[in-house]
C-alpha cells in the first residue's frame, strides 16, 4: 500500500495548526532528499526556468520541459504529494488546453497534482481541471508568469484594495475547488488574514509566519542559485561552494596527477597484460 500523504491528511493538517512544509524539485535525488527529510508537498515549479534550466524569468518554461523534470522528481518523491507547476502558455488559452496539459502531467508526469498561477480566468481552468479528478493548487500574490503586469518582481497586495483583492482571489480559488494556496510575497498581516478566510491550506513565500505552511525554491535555500536572492529567502546551506570546491580540488588533483590513485582503477592479470601487450602492433 503506497504510503503518499493524502489530501485530506493535508487538510487535516491545517485543522490541527500543523505547518506544511513544500519544497521545489526537479530530479530525482533533491526529490528523494526532499522525502527522506519528511517535506510534505515536493513542487516541480517552473522555477526550474531559472534554477536549472539557465533562463532569466520562468516564462520560458515549456510543457515538454516540464513533464520531463516532472518524471523524474516523481519517482524520488514517493510520500510527499508531488505538485506540477503549469508554465506558461499551458494554461492561458483554453480550458481545453489547461486540461489537456494537467492530463499530460500526471499520465506522463506522475504527477500527483498541478498548480497554476492567477484567479480571474484561471478559476473556469481549476473548475474544469479538478472536475476531470486532477488536484490544484492555486497561486496568487506575486505570480511570476506575470510580473511584468505586476510592475516587476515585487509584494503585491500593499493597499487596502489589493488586498481585498487578493482575499477575494483566495476565496474564489477555494470555491472554484483548489485544494491549497500559494501566498507569494504578500505583507504578511494581509496572508494572515487570508490564511482565516479559506478553510483550505495556504502555503506562504516571503507572506509571513502565519500563513498554513511555508514553501521556498530549493537551489534558494541550499545555496545553489547564482543570482541575488529574493528578502524571503533564507539559506540554509552553501552547496554551490561545496560544489565548487569539490570541482577545483578534482581539477587541481587532474592536473598534478594525484587522482586517480591505485584504489580507483582496475587491474589485469599479470598473464593476461602478458598476451595484451604481446599483440600490440605498432602504432602507424
Ligand atoms: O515555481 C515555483 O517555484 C513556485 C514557487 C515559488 C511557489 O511557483
Amino acid at each position: 500500500m503506497s504510503d503518499k500523504l493524502t489530501l485530506t491528511e493535508l487538510a487535516a493538517k491545517k485543522e490541527r495548526g500543523e505547518r506544511i512544509v513544500m519544497v521545489t524539485a526537479y530530479d530525482y535525488p533533491t526529490a528523494r532528499l526532499a522525502d527522506e527529510a519528511g517535506v510534505d508537498l515536493v513542487l516541480v515549479g517552473d522555477s526550474a526556468a531559472m534554477a536549472v534550466l539557465g533562463h532569466e524569468s520562468t516564462v520560458p518554461a515549456t510543457m515538454d520541459e516540464m513533464v520531463m523534470l516532472t518524471r523524474a522528481a516523481a519517482r524520488g518523491a514517493r510520500r510527499p504529494l508531488l505538485i506540477a507547476d503549469m508554465p506558461f502558455g499551458s494554461f492561458q488559452v483554453s480550458d481545453e488546453d489547461a486540461l489537456r496539459n494537467a492530463i499530460s502531467f500526471v499520465k506522463e508526469g506522475g504527477a500527483d497534482g498541478v498548480k497554476l498561477e492567477g484567479a480571474g480566468t484561471s478559476l473556469a481552468r481549476v473548475r474544469a481541471i479538478v472536475a476531470a479528478g486532477i488536484p490544484v493548487m492555486g497561486h496568487v500574490g506575486l505570480t511570476p508568469q506575470s510580473a511584468t503586469m505586476l510592475g516587476g518582481l515585487r509584494a503585491q497586495g500593499r493597499t487596502a484594495t489589493k488586498a481585498l483583492q487578493l482575499l477575494d482571489d483566495a476565496r474564489a480559488l477555494e470555491a472554484a475547488g483548489c485544494f491549497a494556496v500559494v501566498l507569494e510575497a504578500v505583507p504578511a498581516a494581509v496572508a494572515a488574514r487570508i490564511a482565516e478566510a479559506v478553510s483550505v491550506p495556504t502555503i506562504g513565500i516571503g507572506s509571513g509566519a502565519d500563513c498554513d505552511g511555508q514553501v521556498l525554491v530549493l537551489h534558494d535555500l541550499i545555496g545553489l542559485y547564482q543570482g541575488r536572492p529574493a528578502r524571503f529567502v533564507k539559506r540554509y546551506a552553501d552547496v554551490g561552494d561545496t560544489i565548487k570546491d569539490a570541482l577545483e580540488r578534482f581539477a587541481a588533483d587532474v592536473r598534478d596527477g594525484t587522482f586517480p590513485e591505485e584504489t580507483h582503477t582496475y587491474s589485469i592479470p599479470d598473464d593476461e597484460l602478458a598476451l595484451f601487450e604481446a599483440g600490440l602492433t605498432p602504432r602507424r
